[in-house]
Parts: structure tokens; C-alpha cells; sequence
């Protein structure tokens, strides 16, 4: 079902600083910020490695108000991992797998995600406490990662 770990989201209280962490400390390269309202976040997306059908980053997520899951979840647990996303060619097949299975699903449909992807998450509970996302790129996929001139940062 999956083709590669998309991303490992980590929650933070300050989106600038934890960009300069990683870019500092491990050389990852920002792709990207974006402001999802929907979800509550500002978030930034940091390549790690190319990976079949894409490529695997660290999601770095800031919440927008403390209300948000984000905001929550800080208030509970501090920063840290919040979620894990895997990547899928057809998200749409993989959540009907899923359902089938009896898995528990937050989003019974796909939702917009970082860069025009596909997005849906599985709850914690049908996972062993691992909030599950699964990540279709969106299409075309770059046969390379390029930075977007003029990003800040
Ligand atoms: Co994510």
C-alpha cells in the first residue's frame, strides 16, 4: 500500500526556529511554507530524501490558535512527533482498503494537503496511538526536487 514515509510531522510553538534548527543541524532543505486555515497551522516542508513517488520530509507544524489539534496536542504533550504520513499512489483505493480492514478513519475522503496533495488521516486508535496520514502527491511529480525562487528563508 505505501510507496514511502512522506513526512513525520512534529509539532512546535515557533515555525521560524524550528526551520533553523533543521536546516542548521541536519542540512534540510526547505521546500516550502504554507498556512493550512482548515487545519489550524502554519507549516513548513523539509526534503530529507528522494523516495519513490516522491520524496520523504520532516513537517514542521505551528499552531495558528490553541484550539487547533495542533494547539491541543502542544498543551498536552509539548513539542514533539504528531503525526506520521506514508506515501500512496491512490489515496482513494488505500482508504477503501483501509475501511475494509476496519480501520478507523478520521477522513473518510481526501483533503487538501502541503503543495497540492491529496491528504487523509487514520485515527490513533486503529493504529497502536500513531496518528496515521497518507499522502498522494499531487500530480506531476517533479523528477527532482527545485526550489521555488524567492521563498523567504
Ligand atoms: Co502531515
Amino acid at each position: 500500500m505505501f510507496t514511502r514515509i512522506d513526512h513525520v510531522g512534529i509539532a512546535c510553538r515557533d515555525l521560524e526556529a524550528s526551520i533553523a534548527r533543521y536546516t542548521a543541524m541536519f542540512g534540510l532543505t526547505l521546500l516550502g511554507r504554507e498556512t493550512n486555515d482548515a487545519q489550524g497551522v502554519h507549516e513548513a516542508m523539509l526534503h530529507v530524501a528522494d523516495a519513490p513517488g516522491g520524496f520523504s520530509c520532516v513537517q514542521l507544524l505551528e499552531p495558528t490558535r490553541p484550539d487547533s489539534p495542533v494547539g491541543r496536542f502542544l498543551d498536552a504533550h509539548g513539542e514533539g512527533i504528531h503525526h506520521l504520513a506514508y506515501g500512496v499512489d491512490d489515496i482513494a483505493a488505500a482508504l477503501a482498503q483501509l475501511r475494509d480492514g476496519g480501520a478507523q478513519l478520521i477522513d473518510d475522503q481526501p483533503r487538501h494537503g502541503f503543495g497540492g496533495s491529496a491528504i487523509a488521516f487514520v485515527h490513533p486508535h486503529s493504529t497502536g496511538g500513531v496518528l496515521t496520514e497518507l499522502v498522494e502527491a499531487a500530480r506531476p511529480q517533479p523528477s527532482n526536487v527545485t526550489l521555488p525562487s524567492g521563498l523567504p528563508g
